[in-house]
């Protein structure tokens, strides 16, 4: 199964980046960040918010539209050689341009001239969710969800939400997502990671999003659990990055069997793969092992990956068609 083409929904561009290309580029700029790496070069962080802080330092040296054309093709270079055909990656105009919209435009042109050249070269195709970032605040997000909704259309196809959690609620951005709605995006928010049910219940209720990233934690409220499945919410679980995190010992102990034997609709992704030590072929293979998953599972992951995908029908039904057996 880890050789199984896959539908990847939750990627953080720059949380994507390898350790080296992150050295490279402060080497090329003059940008002493060598505190955020351990003695093997590895990214090295104590917890989620010193992870939050060494992402944040990584991002300082990505200060061009074509530093983020390379990130863009060095990224995608490693998700095609873990068979993914079909990405959507988070992006943010506040690490994009500092959220000035002319800005924000060259940056996405840059990127999508490189998604196009890898799409060719490796059939693999890219989408964008533009992505506040919480612990920036509300204010922040509005101008996020101005540039998002300026360029929503074929490419840029959803809007959420990362960060840190436990920085304000969600009703405090509801603007924002309201504003992405009307734009046309389709949304997802970060919930139900480091805040427990309500987090997602919150989610749920002030920000009307189809999907949640991770969500995890409604395993804590077997109630929501249910309404979860009943209602077709489709969590973005990322088993490799909660393990690094810490919130879950190991992958037996992780939840994302208990979700998908309550027909929950779960779909896996990598979040941050440098960051966490995994891939996407390392995700199937540690959860194959885990919970005895044959092919048939996979398949059936993928395929509720393709249903979720914000891209538009036409893109659904060609990735459709290429995870038939
Ligand atoms: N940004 C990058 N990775 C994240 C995560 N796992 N949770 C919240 N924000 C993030
Ligand atoms: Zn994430």
């Amino acid at each position: 199964m880890t050789h199984l083409p896959k539908i990847e929904l939750h990627l953080h561009l720059e949380g994507a980046a390898p350790p080296a290309f992150i050295r490279g580029l402060a080497k090329e700029k003059h940008v002493d960040i060598s505190g955020i790496f351990d003695e093997r070069g590895d990214y090295s962080y104590t917890d989620f918010w010193d992870f939050l802080r060494v992402y944040e330092a990584a991002t300082s040296v990505l200060q061009t539209p074509e530093d983020y054309a390379r990130l863009t093709a060095a990224v995608l270079a490693e998700s095609a050689a873990n068979d993914v055909i079909y990405c959507e990656t988070f992006l943010s105009p506040d690490f994009c341009g500092g959220r000035d919209l002319g800005a924000w435009r060259e940056y996405l042109h840059a990127i999508r001239e490189a998604a196009d050249r890898a799409e060719a070269q490796d059939g693999i195709t890219l989408r964008g969710i533009v992505t506040p970032i919480r612990h920036f605040g509300p204010d922040k997000a509005r101008e996020v969800a101005l540039c998002a909704a300026e360029t929503a259309g074929d490419w840029i196809v959803g809007f959420g939400i990362g960060g840190d959690e436990k920085a304000g609620k969600p009703k405090d951005f509801a603007w924002s997502f309201d504003m992405a709605r009307e734009a046309g995006l389709r949304l997802t928010a970060h919930a139900g990671e480091w805040g427990g049910p309500e987090s997602v219940r919150d989610a749920l209720r002030d920000l009307r999003v189809e999907r949640i990233g991770h969500g995890v934690r409604a395993i804590e409220d077997l109630a929501l659990v249910d309404e979860l499945a009943e209602a077709g919410v489709v969590l973005e679980v990322c088993p490799g990055s909660n393990i690094a995190l810490g919130l879950y010992p190991d992958w037996r102990r992780h939840p994302i069997g208990q979700f998908h034997d309550r027909g929950v609709k779960v779909t896996v992704s990598t979040d941050d793969p440098p960051f966490f030590h995994t891939t996407m072929r390392n995700e199937y293979d540690r959860l194959s092992k885990a919970f005895d998953w044959d092919d048939g599972v996979f398949r059936a992951i993928n395929a509720t990956a393709a249903g979720a995908a914000f891209c538009d029908e036409a893109t659904r039904a060609r990735l459709q068609k290429r995870l038939e057996p």
